[in-house]
């Protein structure tokens, strides 16, 4: 089973940005607990990181019949990127969007998400646990 995290723009300042709304813990310190998860799984996991939106899209599109299952927090460009989705769409990998933050509790223009309708599942609100549970459902969903 082999599974890709995708973080996006911004996210490589966890731990530094905006503590109180995303959390104390760095990218690195998420991802090295995952790491340890995942393996507690049998699962193998992979992570990518990005500002850039092209790059977010050539590491999906690379992941086409490599990759089972995509968990993204795809930070500022849930609200923007129909080039995401339409990336996501054309791999046909299920995929969880992870979200720290509860984005329905914020401004309006979090609200929307290009991704959540064509998403297995959305996880929001819940820190950095959020990628931890959706690795949880990943495991069960390619376990049927
Ligand atoms: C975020 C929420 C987005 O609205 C924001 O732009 C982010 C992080 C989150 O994890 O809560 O960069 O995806």
């Amino acid at each position: 089973m082999n599974v890709l995290v995708i973080n996006g723009p911004n996210l490589n300042m966890l731990g530094k940005r905006e503590p109180e709304t995303y959390g104390h813990l760095s990218l690195e310190q998420i991802n090295a607990d995952l790491t340890k998860y995942a393996k507690s799984l049998g699962i193998n996991i992979n992570f990518v990181q990005s500002n850039a939106e092209h790059v977010l899209i050539d590491n999906i599109h690379s992941a086409f019949e490599k990759v089972d299952f995509i968990v993204i927090n795809p930070g500022a460009f849930t609200h923007t990127s129909v080039a995401l989705r339409d990336a996501l769409l054309s791999v046909s990998i299920p995929f969880i969007e992870v979200h720290l933050s509860n984005v329905h509790a914020r401004e309006s223009f979090r609200q929307h998400s290009y991704l959540s309708d064509v998403a297995h599942g959305v996880i929001c609100g819940l820190g950095a646990q959020g990628y931890e549970f959706a690795i949880t459902a990943a495991k069960s969903f390619l376990s049927k």
